[in-house]
């Protein structure tokens, strides 16, 4: 599909961009009824014979407009035009060069982000696939550079969906192994260097997480390091992902009648990967290093059991309670590589506890680490869509994580505040010099229908969180 920027042309169907005001507004001779103007309302005039269609799209309030309800609404309407089976269709941009909040070329980036997000399918094993005459999207916009702005969207929308991709792709297919073999695919093309720790490079570096999560299981555990170092003067970020490409629980086995969820708990190491495919496509100048830290978490009579002790290269001893705590204990191999590597700044992002569902829903995430920097993802998660809520790391609560025999156990000793201990639990494995962030996805990693720019199923959150930390840093690195 074609995206083009310009002046109004002829097209199959016309998309209306349609908010609240006390004025009239007709189009094709239609006025239209207010719940047409309500936010997240879609509905199509038809034209007769040869006439073009109109597909209205309500804004809501002029007030609350953002790049966020934009980006919405354009998944909405792309998954109506899907629906209709347009061949060609132009939407009126321009039309928002009145709101003094939205900026020209910004609009335009989230109207192709939201759309092209929004018209994602995971079909790969459906035999019958939808299939759509879609050819063009034309942006009616008085904008000179359109093009530059279409183009950043794109970059965008494919990043995140390589990560949604990612993320949906069943464990019998996408197993750390063939995660690796992926890597090194898909970023042999771009300007990013790759180094796999796997066997007896992972016993040398002692990441004895990854060695004892991935014990049960017939794929091999990894250690995933990719590096962008446009300008390795910069003071280095990591970025550090949960990769279990199946969280079976381990010894202490989850159940249930569907358990097909479990596959999404590589949800952040999709994140990172996303966000490394972006950034490296957008030849900024930067010093990225991305860990993933990738297993399965299987039972099998190899599989490590609860009361296992884990030694850590920094000498810290954990006692595993339970096996399904795995994500903390493969995190920690990589957050102290980001330590070695000689990381200032460390984001890890991961799918690490139902507990952070319990305390914020489904549409927003959790932050922890240093207060600012916390803030920080607030806010651009606000901006971008990918939204998290700043969490305490409570300094009482350290002693939950007390075992009678090492030094501390991977679970907490009750049965609350789950998020915030699996938090405290990867802070020891930080190093106070660098400025730290954790975010736990458990919650946003999928969605269950159709909504907005999310169509069901892996959301490639993060994605964009990350690479807007990334651009944020740079600006504040030249000022
Ligand atoms: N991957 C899970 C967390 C999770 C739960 C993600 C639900 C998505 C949806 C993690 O490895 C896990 O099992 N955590 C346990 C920890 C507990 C055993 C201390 C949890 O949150 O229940
Ligand atoms: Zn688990
Ligand atoms: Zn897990």
């Amino acid at each position: 599909m074609l995206i083009t920027v310009g002046s109004e042309r002829t097209t199959e169907a016309t998309i209306h961009l349609c908010w609240k005001t006390s004025e009239p507004i007709v189009i094709a001779g239609v006025e239209l009824k207010p719940h047409m103007r309500e936010r997240g309302a879609a509905h199509l005039l038809y034209g007769r014979g040869t006439e073009s269609h109109h597909l209205v799209i309500g804004l809501g309030e002029v007030a609350g407009i953002s790049y966020e309800i934009l980006r919405n609404a354009a998944g909405v309407a792309a998954r109506t035009v899907q629906k209709e089976g347009f061949q060609t269709v132009a939407v009126h941009l321009e039309a928002l060069n009145i709101i003094e909040e939205i900026k020209e070329n910004e609009n335009i980036t989230s109207w192709t982000e939201g759309w092209l997000l929004g018209s994602y399918q995971f079909d790969r094993y459906k035999s019958k696939k939808k299939v759509f005459p879609l050819e063009k999207l034309h942006i009616i916009s008085t904008s000179t550079d359109g093009e530059v702005a279409v183009q950043k969207g794109i970059i965008r929308a494919e990043g995140t969906m390589l990560a949604r991709d990612l993320c949906n792709e069943p464990p019998n297919i996408l197993h750390p192994e063939s995660l690796v073999e992926f890597v090194e695919t898909h970023f042999a093309e771009l300007p990013v260097d790759i180094h796999i720790y796997r066997e007896e490079e992972l016993v040398k570096q002692q990441m004895n997480g990854l060695l004892t999560v991935g014990q049960g299981s017939s794929y091999k555990p990894a250690m995933i390091e990719l590096s962008y170092a446009t300008d390795p003067k910069q003071p280095l970020i990591v970025l550090v992902g949960k990769g279990i490409t199946f969280d079976m629980g381990g010894m202490n086995v989850k159940s249930g009648r569907d358990i097909s969820d479990a596959r999404f708990d590589m949800g952040g190491a999709c994140a990172v990967l996303g966000a490394m495919d972006i950034i490296s496509r957008s030849g900024i100048q930067a010093n990225i290093t991305a860990l993933i830290a990738t297993a399965d978490n299987m039972p099998d009579s190899r599989a490590f059991v609860p009361s296992t002790v884990i030694t850590y290269p920094n000498g810290l001893t954990v006692q595993v309670g339970n096996t399904d705590a795995e994500g903390r204990l493969v995190l920690a191999d990589a957050l102290l590589l980001a330590n070695r590597l000689g990381a200032k700044e460390v984001v890890d992002i991961c799918t690490l506890t139902g507990n952070v569902g319990e305390a914020l829903g489904l549409g927003i995430a959790g932050v922890w680490g240093d207060q600012s920097f916390v803030e920080e993802f607030a806010s651009i998660g606000e901006q971008n869509g990918d939204r998290v809520w700043p969490m305490p790391l409570i300094d009482e609560y350290e002693e939950l994580l007390h075992s009678d025999y090492a030094d501390m156990n991977n679970m907490s000793s009750i049965p609350y505040g789950g998020a915030i201990v699996a938090a405290l639990f990867l802070r020891r494995f930080v190093d106070p010099s660098i400025r730290w962030a954790h975010i736990d996805m458990a919650n946003t990693v999928q969605s269950k229908s159709d909504k907005g720019y999310y169509t069901a199923g892996a959301t490639g959150y993060g994605t964009r969180l990350l690479v807007d930390f990334v651009l944020s840093r740079q600006e504040e690195f030249f000022k």
